[in-house]
């Protein structure tokens, strides 16, 4: 395993935009593992499975066939030979994401393919359950986390800004789902690494975020 550093927290704290300029900084592919799930439940979507249907998920994950590639940097994710990348992006591909992800064979399914994009290559990998389940000798942890209200708004303005029609209220409740969902699941729940360092973006910009993780690179070496 080469050089990697694996970003945890919740929906909306901010993983994928720092990760992303981490990664440009530092020269190593930026892994988005939240987009290999999403691929994984609009699959079941589409073959009308519902996310409480547990038995049909487990049975039905294993005809997708879930592939990562790289174009200019930006990660495109292959569902059974299709690039998904513009439609795993939605709420309802969210929520299923996060019911799908649930269930361990989907889990055991997908964490061959995080595993083996790490082995090639220097990562800077979000999601999480990186720095607990898929890379626990990461060389850098970060649990990146926000409050609940703060990263609600982030979505609505970031929603505004593409002239989506939306309500914030609505959004808040989403992202306090989506946290107890991922929160307490039985199978590797979100939580804090013993050896990740806790950054709290509530209060800091982009770039202040970006500078301490290089920090704690710099520390970690
Ligand atoms: O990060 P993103 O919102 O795209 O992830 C969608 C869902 O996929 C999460 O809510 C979570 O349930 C699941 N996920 C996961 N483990 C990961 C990444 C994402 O369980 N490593």
């Amino acid at each position: 395993m080469g050089y990697s550093i694996a970003i945890d927290g919740p929906a909306g704290a901010g993983k994928s935009t720092i990760a992303k300029k981490v990664a440009a900084k530092k020269g190593c592919c930026y892994v988005d593992t939240g987009a290999i799930y999403r691929a994984m439940a609009y699959f079941l979507l589409e073959n009308g499975v519902k996310g409480e249907e547990t038995d049909r998920i487990a049975k039905k994950c294993q005809e997708a066939n879930i592939r990562v590639a790289y174009e200019a940097g930006e990660q495109q994710v292959f569902l059974n030979g299709e690039n998904v990348n513009s439609k795993i992006r939605t709420e309802e591909v969210g929520q299923m994401a996060s019911k799908s992800a649930a269930v361990p064979q989907v889990r055991s399914w997908l964490i061959d393919l995080q595993r083996d994009l790490a082995v090639t290559q220097d990562v800077i990998m979000d999601g999480r359950d990186i720095g607990t389940c898929v890379l626990p000798q990461a060389t850098v942890k970060i649990y990146l986390t926000a409050s609940a209200d703060v990263r609600a708004k982030r979505r609505y303005d970031e929603y505004c800004a593409k002239g989506m029609d939306c309500d914030y209220e609505e959004i808040l409740n989403t992202v306090k789902k989506r946290d107890m969902q991922d929160m307490t699941r039985a199978i590797a729940p979100l939580k804090q690494a013993d050896d990740a360092v806790l950054l709290d973006t509530s209060d800091l910009s982009i770039e202040e975020v970006v500078d301490r993780i290089l920090e704690i690179c710099a520390e970690k070496g």
